[in-house]
């Protein structure tokens, strides 16, 4: 089966006598300086479908406050139309072109990129936010930043005040994010240019006509921001909608009939390879594939998509292990991953050029499908599958399966390899199983739990969530639930709204709401210095490895950081030897040598060196939060006791009983599961835990727990437990 160029309904046609603005052009000619590597982005950048399209979009831009703009992956659509916008005078008045990115990955790499091609030292005109990591400043016209993060922006600046533009990029990812954002950005829209036809600023009263209440303004700091926001003028803001998907129709419908263009992309054919019968070892089908085309296919790049972290991690090893073993002259592969943990600057390593006379293979999430494009792509190996998210109202239970693609995924991974020229792309499944997969993805927004973005959306003054305008609407039962674990959270009060100080804080922390519960408890229990390391390394995935080749070796190693009392106390003694480490290290200058040791120290003892920096980070920055809410910053030293019964105080919708066969029961949800093999009490088997994550695999697995006394549930969950005795 080979794709080639596919039809479009409307492309745009290059305008032959179409000459950028003037303006505009004098302006880029004075940031050029004559390095190679900058005349080589000059070209790239003029050689890109979208480059002779530009004063089209502006005008479209211009016309219509809600544009839908499709085009093909890497036709430019993400680095070059903040560029345009910015120089067709969107910015002027300090006003900011705001664009969303379902992926922090992709935020940062793609803002990084754009301040490269600008000639701008990142986070001053090009900048980007995400959780946990901002690089923007006062002077930032061009921000980058994930769906989540512009959400939580709306808690401060309920108006959006400072954008004169959002773009919601990889719409058709349709994360629960974006499609919130969505509903709620229709309304801020709606409720800017009713304030410019009423003449009035939006700093009076605290509701408009549209219904959409601003915060209360007696919120502390979120007043003062407010005041700030409004203070300026109102103007108009204007929605863009991308998508690489072709189908625009869903989006142009919920805006109201929104004008959509096509952006002509290019695409070379790809040849399309099956297995002959279905792989029961997709990682071993995977490196197999991986070495074959590495020494029998032409030159060009390798892109791998596998499905998560711990998976990718192990696949480098392995790689690196087969490759110690091929004769010098076939050891010329450089493997280099790319997902959402990995720091940037690690992050950034998957663009450069492979050293000459290398291969590049890149192992990716699905992150490399539609959201960043890597140059040099010609072979893909697509194993099908891809880690999503699943959630079951009924039971309450939320869980992370590994589930088939979607043809629309399968597509967009082919059509990987044929940005440049011609490509193959190997499918690691039989044909007829392509047949059999679903058309697309289903929205997350129904498989999720929605307890987090119902929340935001409650902080946001947005009180009829059944009622709210969502693009798909969640099932009534997945809503009545979440807002039952609110309750239980204490966030919401018997009438539904947001409680006071419980549920405002949970709202104002950037983590899961049982995770912001889990703090603000953690300052009562005297053990907010733990529960802090807790959810900072809960946060980071996958903080141990355990190759199977050494499995005995890593259990060994994690053994002397091990608490009889479970995972969570575990990941705290990593965190601290692991502080303990790096802080006799300072006392030494040199930084290239400590970063060596410190990875030295990590891989002996069988730990993910940038898994642990990652955990580091964001305890830094939740560290920050909680401060800046004034909890009590308490360790409750040897008293572990102390920790264990916050743990139950926050996390008693995830406990779990054992029962005769060994087996566990969830309490909340009934559901049968076992302890993972990863933790640290799988041979011990206490009576009653608490565990983190419920994962299914195979099996049904609880991930990351610690022993409790079951007693202590009726005695710190009565809102729960004393109802069902
Ligand atoms: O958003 P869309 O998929 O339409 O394209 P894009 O992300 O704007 O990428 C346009 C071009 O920029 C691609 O050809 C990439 O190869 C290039 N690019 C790059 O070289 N390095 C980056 N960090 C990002 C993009
Ligand atoms: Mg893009």
């Amino acid at each position: 089966m080979v794709f080639g160029q596919r039809d479009r309904n409307k492309p745009f046609v290059a305008r032959r006598n179409y000459q950028p603005n003037a303006n505009a052009n004098a302006n880029r000619n004075n940031q050029t300086h004559s390095s190679p590597r900058r005349q080589k982005i000059i070209e790239q950048r003029k050689s890109l479908p979208i480059a002779s399209v530009e004063k089209r979009l502006i005008e479209e831009v211009q016309k219509n406050d809600i544009l839908i703009i499709v085009g093909e992956t890497g036709s430019g659509k993400t680095t070059q139309i903040p560029q345009f916008l910015f120089h067709a005078g969107f910015c002027h008045d300090g006003k900011v072109v705001g664009i969303t990115q379902p992926r922090r990955v992709a935020a940062i790499t793609v803002a990084k990129r754009v301040a490269e091609e600008c000639g701008y030292e990142l986070g001053q005109k090009v900048g980007y936010s995400v959780r946990f990591d901002d690089s923007t400043s006062n002077s930032t016209r061009i921000k980058y930043m994930t769906d989540g993060l512009l959400l939580r922006e709306a808690l401060l600046d309920p108006y959006l005040s400072k954008y004169s533009v959002i773009i919601v990029d990889e719409a058709h990812e349709r994360t629960v994010h974006t499609d919130v954002l969505m509903g709620l950005l229709k309304k801020v829209q709606h409720a800017r240019s009713n304030s410019i036809k009423d003449g009035r600023n939006l700093d009076n009263g605290n509701k408009n006509t549209n219904g959409f209440m601003l915060l209360d303004k007696d919120n502390g700091q979120n007043g003062s921001f407010l005041r700030k926001g409004h203070r300026e003028k109102s103007s108009p803001l204007k929605l863009i909608i991308m998508s690489a998907s072709l189908d625009a129709r869903t989006f142009s419908e919920y805006f109201g009939g929104a004008k959509a263009v096509h952006i002509q992309g290019r695409q070379f054919p790809v040849d399309i390879f099956y297995t002959r019968r279905p792989e029961t070892d997709y990682v071993d089908a995977a490196l197999i594939t991986i070495f074959q085309v590495h020494q029998d296919e032409a030159p060009g790049d390798i892109l791998v998509f596998l499905t998560g972290q711990e998976e990718i991690d192990a696949v480098e090893r392995l790689i690196k292990e087969r490759l110690s073993k091929l004769p010098q002259e076939n050891q010329k592969l450089q493997v280099l991953p790319i997902y959402a943990a990995l720091p940037s600057e690690q992050q950034m390593r998957a663009f450069e050029p492979a050293p000459s006379g290398f291969r590049k293979v890149i192992l990716a999430t699905n992150i490399a499908e539609t959201s960043i494009t890597i140059p040099g792509i010609k072979h893909v190996i697509d194993p099908g599958l891809v880690k999503a998210r699943s959630y079951d109202p009924g039971k309450g239970m939320e869980s992370l399966i590994v589930v088939p693609t979607s043809k629309s995924q399968a597509l967009q991974r082919s059509g990987r390899a044929g940005r440049e020229g011609p490509g193959k792309c190997f499918r690691l499944y039989p044909e007829n199983e392509f047949e059999k997969l679903e058309d697309s993805t289903m929205p997350e927004i129904k498989r999720c739990n929605l307890s987090n973005v119902i929340l935001q959306l409650k902080a946001l003054g947005v009180d009829d969530i059944l009622g709210f305008d969502f693009i798909e609407k969640p099932s009534r039962t997945a809503i009545i639930k979440s807002l039952e674990q609110l309750f239980l959270l204490g966030a919401l009060t018997d009438d539904c709204q947001l409680s006071d100080p419980i549920g405002r804080q949970m709202a104002r922390l950037p983590l899961d709401p049982v995770y912001a519960k889990a703090l603000i408890l953690a300052s009562q229990f005297n053990c907010l210095e733990e529960m802090l390391i807790a959810v900072a390394m809960l946060s980071a995935e996958s903080i141990f490895y355990f190759p199977r080749e050494k499995y005995e070796e890593a259990r060994t190693a994690a053994k002397s950081f091990a608490s009889p009392e479970g995972d969570h106390i575990t990941l705290i003694n990593v965190y601290r030897a692991a502080t303990d480490f790096l802080e006799k290290r300072t006392i030494e200058t040199n930084k290239t040598k400590n970063e060596k040791d410190f990875r030295k120290w990590c891989k002996e003892n069988f730990i993910n060196s940038r898994s642990l920096r990652h955990a580091r980070d964001i305890h830094r920055q939740i560290q920050g939060h909680v401060q800046q809410m004034g909890l009590k910053l308490a360790s409750c030293g040897e008293d572990m006791l102390q920790f264990r019964r916050c743990l139950v105080a926050s996390f008693f919708l995830n406990a779990a009983v054992k029962q005769p066969d060994g087996t566990y029961r969830a309490l909340a949800s009934g559901q049968v599961v076992q302890i993972h093999p990863s933790s640290v009490l799988f041979r011990k088997k206490p009576e009653c835990i608490i565990f983190n994550e419920l994962i299914q695999t195979n099996n049904k697995y609880v991930r990351d727990l610690t022993r409790v006394d079951n007693l202590w549930l009726t005695e710190l969950a009565p809102q729960f437990y004393a109802m069902q005795n």
